[in-house]
């Protein structure tokens, strides 16, 4: 047993390219990745686009096996992808993506989406199982609107759908991946501010996936610099931000608009800056 919720040592992913050209020859989407992150800690995963990022958030939450190299979620390795404990342990990890709607069933009712995956996981009497779903819904902002199915919501109303879905299971570990990137600026506010107070109110370690820099600064303890496959670079956010090391995340820092540079702004003065 480690201190750690987890733990990658060397993890490698090695995809066969589709293109004739490269004549399959194997591509490393994330190339001997070592890193740790502790109970309750925040890691932010930066990088330009096809930098390995999803790939590497997939391994993180057991759902991808690498093709070398160990993943331990606390202490553990994952189950096979698929197998019986695989199913199991979903409980404890659970993921958040870019797209709220594709995530959920279009014809159900929120409150019955929520419900469902709590009884897909746990055996609970029924008063207890209503206890936590209202709770959960309640907690990410949803609690009058839950009768409604997914057309009638906003993309940050989906993405607490979501949210609320993944964290009635009371998780360990929640890997989001671009999880506010479709969301216009003041909307993604909102639901950084949320996953962070959900963090604290559930002990959850985090890791968050980004493309937005200023995303990862606001809501990350550590933030890791991906490029082609590799981390280049890591370090708490301010320090990354004022002194980067690499030239690589110089660029990064330098490609964020001048607005950006400041954390995203709370929800009350959003509307101000949008005047
Ligand atoms: N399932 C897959 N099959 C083949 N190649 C993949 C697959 N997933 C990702 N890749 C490749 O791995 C690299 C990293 O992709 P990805 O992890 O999606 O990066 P990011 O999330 O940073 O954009 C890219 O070159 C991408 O084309
Ligand atoms: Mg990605």
């Amino acid at each position: 047993m480690t201190g750690a919720a987890l733990q990658l040592h060397g993890v490698t992913k090695l995809y066969r390219s589709g293109r004739r050209f490269f004549g399959g020859v194997p591509v490393s989407a994330v190339d001997g990745v070592s890193l740790s992150i502790a109970p309750g800690e925040t890691l932010g995963i930066v990088g330009e686009s096809g930098s390995g990022k999803s790939t590497l958030g997939r391994i993180a939450a057991g759902i991808e096996a690498p093709s070398a190299g160990e993943v331990l979620f606390d202490g553990r390795q994952y189950a096979r992808p698929g197998s019986t404990a695989w199913r199991k342990e979903r409980r404890f990890v659970q993921l958040v993506f870019q797209n709220p709607a594709d995530a959920l069933d279009p014809r159900i009712r929120v409150r019955e989406q929520v419900a469902g995956a709590l009884a897909a996981h746990e055996r609970l009497p029924p008063a207890e199982r209503r206890r936590r779903v209202e709770d959960i819904l309640h907690r990410v902002g949803l609690a009058e609107i839950a009768g409604r199915v997914p057309q009638q919501l906003s993309g940050g109303q989906l993405q607490r759908a979501v949210i609320a879905r993944a964290l009635v299971l009371q998780p360990r570990l929640l890997v989001c991946d671009e999880a506010v990137s479709a969301l216009d600026v003041s909307v993604q506010a909102q639901v950084i501010n949320l996953l962070m107070s959900l963090r604290t109110a559930f002990g959850l370690s985090l890791v968050f996936i980004t493309h937005d820099l200023s995303v990862a600064r606001h809501i990350s303890d550590r933030i890791a610099v991906m490029r082609a496959g590799r981390i280049v670079e890591t370090g708490d956010p301010d320090t990354l931000f004022s002194t980067p090391r690499e030239d690589y995340t110089k660029r990064l820092v330098a490609a964020i608009p001048a607005m950006r540079h400041a954390p995203p702004v709370r929800p009350a003065a959003a509307e101000r800056i949008a005047l």
